[in-house]
């Protein structure tokens, strides 16, 4: 009997709990209403749900409606918090105004990168590498890019003289772009280690499934959600820890190798190319010789954000293009083999040079198309960051702490700024405006744009059209009897992944 009333007084604790949150987050959201010219809020039928279900289900249809009914900039309200969404008139405003607006600071709310990795100043380090030497000495990676990717096509392709079904282009592409990435990462010593490329495969992966417990306690309170999930990193827990260890086994013996070089060789010594010796080259990092003084949790951290960035995002670039390619043969095939083949004759089948990549133009153009649409319809949520509230040039205004995202779809479907038929896939409406696809204008987000837009955009587009290059002069591709799905599936805003097998073909 006292253990029923230990239980029954223990139920009603936990629901005085919840019903006191939730009172709690009801009077806390009446007390921020504030005084000031807000976007218009979308009508919503149903309280604290709000839109998240129609956002969730029915994405492309909530925007496009809110967006004709209430004009370019709204709010609505998903999961328990308002959030603002901005079209093509206002996404530059929000992109050029890095004082006012932070994607870091946005991103942080789905993924606590801070507490992940730590080392606040890596964020600036990574992109100074990434653009002063990723992207600086390009012209003097090609030649190592293109050895490892074709080393890489031949390991996860192969010869194909019977037709071969590779079932999951996504993940052989994750593979095939892993190798060329970890070649410029960590270097020529250990890119190859195998426990290293399994972390330079799944390290994104293992970071992101975390993330996708559905913020359900964002309902009473976003903050609630936050610090929910944030517990076990708090407590030292930490979903990369084992790729830490990996990044450490495999660098310590090459770092001390390198130090000991240096000392002994002096001016003599060849310093490799690499994101690895960048770190190497900051004194707070290695201040001397010894390698006891070398902070190495900075250098495994500062690459654990580099793959980050670079692994999915290209190689999900990558496997659209090859997907597009596949789905629309008849239309373009044929015409972007004789460009690759026109190319490859010009440079006598010896290696590509930068030169050459520049001169794909008609692929430059797919490939840029392909990116454009399979874009999101809302992305880049940028966090408020303005003292107490922002203005924008069209008088709206949002507090501090708001999440503001853009519209893509607005930006896409714009005849003005895309040409002709913007919803349809047209692989050189880029090329007829000359604008090759690492070029950041008004009508392409992929990449962000203003001082914060991606460093790294070069290296991924290069990678991408040298390896559908070699495919295009190497196989035929045709899909495994199962049709690409025509119509786009989204998840939320997200374009759902297509999985279809591929039958790869010597030529
Ligand atoms: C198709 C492939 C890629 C896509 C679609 C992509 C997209 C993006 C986007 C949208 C941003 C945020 C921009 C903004 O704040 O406005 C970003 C940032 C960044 N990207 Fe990429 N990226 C790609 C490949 C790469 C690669 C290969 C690297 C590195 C080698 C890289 C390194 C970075 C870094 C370091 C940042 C952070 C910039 C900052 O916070 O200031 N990205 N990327």
């Amino acid at each position: 009997m006292e253990k029923l009333i230990e239980i029954l007084l223990g139920d009603i604790y936990i629901q005085s709990f919840i019903i006191g949150l939730i009172i709690a987050a009801f009077l806390s959201k009446l007390s921020r209403r504030t005084n000031l010219n807000e976007p218009p809020l979308v009508y919503y039928r149903f309280p604290v749900i709000g839109h998240t279900w129609s956002y969730l289900k029915d994405c492309d249809k909530l925007i496009l409606e809110s967006r004709e009914k209430y004009g370019e900039t709204f709010s609505l309200y998903v999961f328990g918090q308002i959030m603002t969404i901005v079209g093509k008139e206002t996404t530059h405003e929000i992109l050029r105004k890095d004082q006012d607006f932070s994607f870091r600071e946005g991103f942080r709310m789905q993924i606590p990168m801070h507490l992940i990795f730590g080392h606040p100043r890596l964020v600036e380090e990574n992109v100074k590498i990434v653009r002063d030497f990723v992207v600086g000495k390009l012209k003097h990676l090609i030649s190592r890019l293109q050895k490892n990717i074709i080393n890489a096509i031949d390991l996860h392709i192969g010869e194909c003289v019977e037709p071969k079904v590779i079932r999951y282009p996504r993940k052989t592409l994750v593979d095939i772009i892993a190798i060329p990435v970890a070649n410029i990462i960590v270097g020529e010593e250990c890119y190859n280690n195998e426990d290293m490329l399994e972390t330079f495969k799944t390290l994104t992966f293992s970071l992101i499934k975390l993330f996708r417990i559905p913020p359900i306690l964002s309902f009473i309170h976003p903050w609630l959600h936050q610090q929910i999930i944030t517990i076990p990193l708090r407590f030292g827990w930490n979903p990369i820890s084992k790729h830490r260890k990996v990044i450490l086994n495999c660098i310590k013996p090459v770092i001390e190798k390198r130090l000991n070089d240096k000392k002994r060789l002096g001016d003599a010594w060849v310093a490799p190319l690499d994101a690895l010796q960048c770190y190497l080259n900051d004194p707070n990092v290695a201040p001397d010789f010894n390698p006891n003084n070398i902070n190495y949790d900075y250098i495994a951290d500062g690459i654990g954000r580099l793959i980050f960035a670079s692994i999915a995002t290209t190689s999900n670039g990558a496997t659209r293009v090859l997907y597009d390619l596949v789905e629309r043969k008849q239309q373009y095939w044929q015409e972007l083999y004789q460009e690759a083949q026109e190319i490859n004759k010009q440079c006598n089948g010896n290696e590509l040079t930068s030169d050459d990549i520049a001169r794909m133009v008609k692929l430059d153009s797919f490939v840029k198309e392909s990116l454009r649409f399979t874009s999101p319809i809302v992305a880049l949520p940028h966090k408020c960051i303005s003292k107490s509230y922002y203005t924008f040039a069209n008088g709206y205004q949002v507090p501090s702490g708001r999440i503001v995202s853009l519209n893509f779809r607005d930006t896409n479907n714009d005849e003005e700024l895309q040409g002709k038929n913007p919803t349809e896939f047209y692989a050189y409406r880029h090329l007829e405006r000359n604008s090759p696809a690492t070029k950041l204008e008004r009508n392409f987000l992929t990449f962000g744009g203003g001082k914060h837009a991606c460093p790294g955009r070069a290296l991924a587009i290069n990678e991408i059209k040298m390896f559908v290059h070699k495919v295009l002069l190497k196989y035929d591709v045709r899909t495994d009897n199962k049709e690409i799905e025509a119509k786009k599936r989204y998840l939320g805003p997200f374009p759902v992944p297509v999985n279809v097998g591929l039958v790869f073909e010597n030529r």
